[in-house]
């Protein structure tokens, strides 16, 4: 069924305090992290999402294209914590968690997360989270957590060569449709409850339960970023969320969320 048809009462089935209770949907727009943005600039209140059927130019991290087909999960979410900007790349391990826990419970599949902002199935990434906040001074005005997950397509019919190894959909894994329905409501119920689990408790549980899924803890891996390739042993994550690396001349890195990419070897 298109979003449209169900996002109207959405609301009705939500049990959730913030997340949700404001939706703003397109049938298809540039990017929801864009549009998200700027409706946050123009006072959107927290927990409102933007959701859309299709994005024309859906972004990724790094200024990658994401492709966004009818069939997608496909929105931002708007937040206005009272965190230090120095924490917010924190709700990116919230937001993978609650896509991996999700995936697990309502469809039994094994979802892995993968530093610092995807969620494989079967070694293939079916989820990305894209965070961008804006801020004055060490004060947060808004965090947009924009998630990407592909659902109802083919990898096989919507991907270009190169991305069809390392990609996948709930589709190509369960070899049917689900209702997008059920999968966003169970998803904002879930991410509500953890970012709330967040404030309260601090990053060490959320971090500890995002750990559990992390399949690339102790392979080898390569890190690259503008500068630099680093190969190496993925040892852990650490409480700021940085990676820790142990480089072949058996050294120690800590790689910080930023502009770098991981690739599993
Ligand atoms: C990544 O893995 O690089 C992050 C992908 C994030 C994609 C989502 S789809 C909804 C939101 N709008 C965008 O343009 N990007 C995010």
């Amino acid at each position: 069924m298109p979003i449209r048809r169900w996002i109207v009462r959405l609301q009705e089935r939500l049990h959730t305090k913030h997340f949700g209770r404001v939706v703003v949907f397109s049938c298809e727009v540039r990017s929801t992290n864009e549009w998200a943005k700027e409706l946050a600039v123009a006072g959107a209140s927290h927990g409102t999402v933007v959701v859309a059927e299709t994005q024309k130019s859906g972004r990724g991290r790094l200024a990658r294209e994401w492709i966004s087909p009818a069939g997608g999960l496909w929105f931002s979410l708007i937040l206005r914590p009272n965190l230090h900007p120095a924490e917010a790349a924190k709700l990116t391990f919230v937001a993978g968690l609650a896509v991996a826990d999700v995936l697990n419970e309502m469809f039994g599949l094994n979802s892995e997360t993968k530093w610092p902002n995807d969620v494989l199935v079967n070694k293939r990434k079916i989820c990305g989270v894209l965070s961008e906040m804006s801020t004055t001074g060490d004060t947060i005005n808004f965090v947009v957590v924009g998630v990407g997950i592909n659902v109802n397509f083919e990898v096989e019919d919507v991907f270009p060569k190169e991305l069809k190894e390392a990609a996948t959909s709930l589709e190509s894994e369960l070899g049917r449709k689900v209702r997008l329905e059920e999968l966003f409501i169970g998803l904002l119920e879930r991410l509500e409850s953890l970012y709330e689990f967040f404030l309260e408790k601090g990053f060490s549980p959320v971090l500890e339960k995002w750990k559990n899924y992390a399949g690339f803890l102790g392979c080898k891996v390569k890190v690259t970023s503008q500068t630099e390739d680093l190969n190496g042993l993925a040892l852990d994550v650490d409480y700021d969320g940085s990676l820790i690396l142990r480089l072949e001349n058996e050294t120690l890195r800590h790689i910080l969320v930023g502009d770098v990419s991981l690739n599993v070897q």
